[in-house]
């Protein structure tokens, strides 16, 4: 292949391999040379333009977020064709991955909160809960520890590993509120939004993942590759220099995964059941559900799905004989 601007001598060191089996996430310095950040920032700025600002600034959690990105895709599709990120993506996870999403999320300095402790329930919700999947996640600007923060925080998933709430908490909420709602008992969105995060943001669990965090700086360029089981939190951008830190995020799930209509429809649950009325509850994403809506069925391979188009610029593949070669 001939040389693009995108490449990069970046390579899988045996410590990155060793770091992400351990704990589920691995740091990956020098990820994205100065063209891709340039690139991936411009990217950032356009589709944020056309964000959901409304619903994230009302809550002061992002100054600005993009959940369906609207740009044409030649950009990132050149990315994922490197051979160095193919190859130190695919090393890493051991499997062929597909892109599903990109999002941005953009914090500014003293006001946006970003989000509490979490998973992806929302981005791998539609996904088989016990399939793989897993977040490149790129700040395009500085993050500092020591000064002034702005990052986020991870806990290794050998301490607190997400899968619970995949497997148990997301549906148990859904039927909880769905008996209050049977019982007489009027429920609203609010209550819905704070069951979900309820558990992971509980005093208890707040301590014992604040004791086993781990924030780490960053460079423009610096990414951090984290599977969809690691609980994750923002990290405030306080006094400083900087005015905003924004970042680029994409998510990947192995090639072979499948779709999990019924894990979708509940990610439906808010609309069905808030978005009518006076203050009618708006999703900032329906990319869950728009999967089936283009025709996928239960159990479809997801990067078989015609709702993502240029499927096959989507996948990424290991290099089986290149290795051998
Ligand atoms: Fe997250």
């Amino acid at each position: 292949m001939s040389s693009h601007p995108f490449d990069n001598e970046f390579h899988v060191t045996p410590e990155h391999k060793e770091r992400f089996r351990r704990d589920g996430f691995v740091k990956l310095e020098g990820f994205y040379n100065s063209e891709v950040v340039e690139a991936l920032l411009n990217r950032v700025e356009a589709e944020m333009d056309r964000g959901e600002a409304d619903s994230f600034k009302a809550d002061a959690m992002f100054n600005r977020a993009k959940y369906d990105f609207a740009g044409e895709m030649t950009a990132v599709y050149e990315l994922l064709e490197r051979p160095y990120l193919r190859r130190a993506l695919t090393d890493l996870v051991e499997c062929d991955l597909f892109l599903t999403f990109e999002q941005c999320f953009e914090v500014e300095k003293n006001v946006s909160k970003g989000f509490p402790w979490h998973v992806g329930a929302q981005s791998f919700g539609f996904q088989l809960a016990e399939e793989f999947g897993c977040t490149l996640w790129g700040p395009l600007h500085p993050v500092d520890t020591k000064r002034q923060r702005g990052g986020m925080a991870y806990v290794p998933d050998r301490v607190i590993s997400g899968d619970f709430i995949f497997h148990q908490i997301e549906p148990a909420v859904v039927s909880t509120l769905e008996a209050r709602e049977r019982a007489g008992d009027r429920t609203n969105v609010n209550e819905y939004f704070a069951m979900r995060s309820g558990i992971l943001n509980s005093p208890t669990m707040c301590e014992i993942l604040e004791n086993h965090q781990v924030e780490d700086d960053f460079k423009p360029g610096d990414a951090l590759l984290f599977n969809k089981m690691v609980v994750h939190r923002s990290i405030m951008l306080g006094e400083g220099a900087l005015p905003r830190r924004a970042a680029y995020v994409m998510r990947f799930i192995d090639a072979g995964s499948h779709y999990d209509l019924e894990r979708a429809r509940m990610l439906e649950f808010p609309v069905e059941m808030y978005g009518k009325g006076f203050f009618p509850y708006k999703p900032f994403t329906r990319q869950h559900i728009e999967i089936a809506e283009a025709g996928a069925s239960d159990g479809d391979l997801l990067a078989e799905c015609a709702f993502f188009d240029d499927r096959d610029r989507r996948t990424i593949r290991r290099e089986r004989s290149l290795q051998a070669g």
